[in-house]
């Protein structure tokens, strides 16, 4: 993306897994390096715009001029989300856990034989700020799927109210590699891009967004 194509622009980034803590030493995680949400940060603060990008647990260095929030878990993640807000743009990549487990004080033993794990659900942050009166006038999802990819992107467009999903194929080494293949999945129609490094599709939905906004 071209400099300056997103100046004075509040860009809001989620990247990364949530860690969901099952005692002090053990937690529930889903599988995300967070290189494609870095990337996207990256990219639009190279586009000018202020980013915050709110991180679950991962091994990435922060990105030139972007101002970096670390959390945990799915609530700390719905949380750090809604305290950054007012956001142009919002662009949602963490995979956040969907359930969370009531954690013990102590660590459980081995000895005590395997546990029972209570679940409760977590927030859904999309949909959350979908429905938030300050909502971001750009909300964008992902969606990382095996099969069907683009139905189930369009199906996450509709239930979750967000303005764009893209739709990621993660049939291939997709997690924790550097290349990425997506769609494009708005209420116009559906874009398929090529496969293409992460950093590559991050400049490109970058410019997308610019787009979309002038
Ligand atoms: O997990 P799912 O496939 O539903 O994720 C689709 C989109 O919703 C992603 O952009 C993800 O970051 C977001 N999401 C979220 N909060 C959740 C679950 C998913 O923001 N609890």
């Amino acid at each position: 993306a071209e400099s300056g194509l997103l100046a004075g622009k509040h860009v809001l980034v989620t990247a990364g897994p949530t860690h969901e803590p099952i005692d002090p030493v053990r937690v529930i995680a889903n599988r995300s390096s967070g290189k494609q949400g870095f990337a996207i940060a990256e990219a639009a603060a190279q586009a000018g715009a202020r980013v915050t990008l709110v991180s679950g647990p991962v091994a990435l260095p922060t990105p030139g001029g972007v101002v970096r929030i670390d959390v945990e878990t799915a609530q700390q993640m719905a949380d750090a989300v809604a305290e950054a807000l007012p956001a142009d743009v919002a662009i949602l990549v963490a995979a956040v856990a969907d359930w969370r487990v009531e954690a013990a004080a102590e660590k459980l033993k081995k000895s005590s034989g395997p546990p029972m794990l209570h679940f409760s659900p977590n927030p859904d942050i999309l949909a959350t700020l979908a429905a938030r009166p300050d909502r971001p006038s750009l909300l964008i999802g992902f969606a990382a799927e095996t099969q069907d990819v683009v139905a189930n992107g369009q199906a996450k467009l509709s239930s979750k109210k967000a303005d764009w999903i893209v739709a990621n194929d993660v049939s291939g080494d997709v997690m924790g590699g550097s290349r990425n293949r997506v769609h494009l999945v708005t209420t116009d129609g559906v874009e398929d891009w090529p496969e293409a490094a992460k950093e590559d599709v991050a400049r490109h939905l970058i410019s997308r967004i610019a787009q979309e906004l002038s």
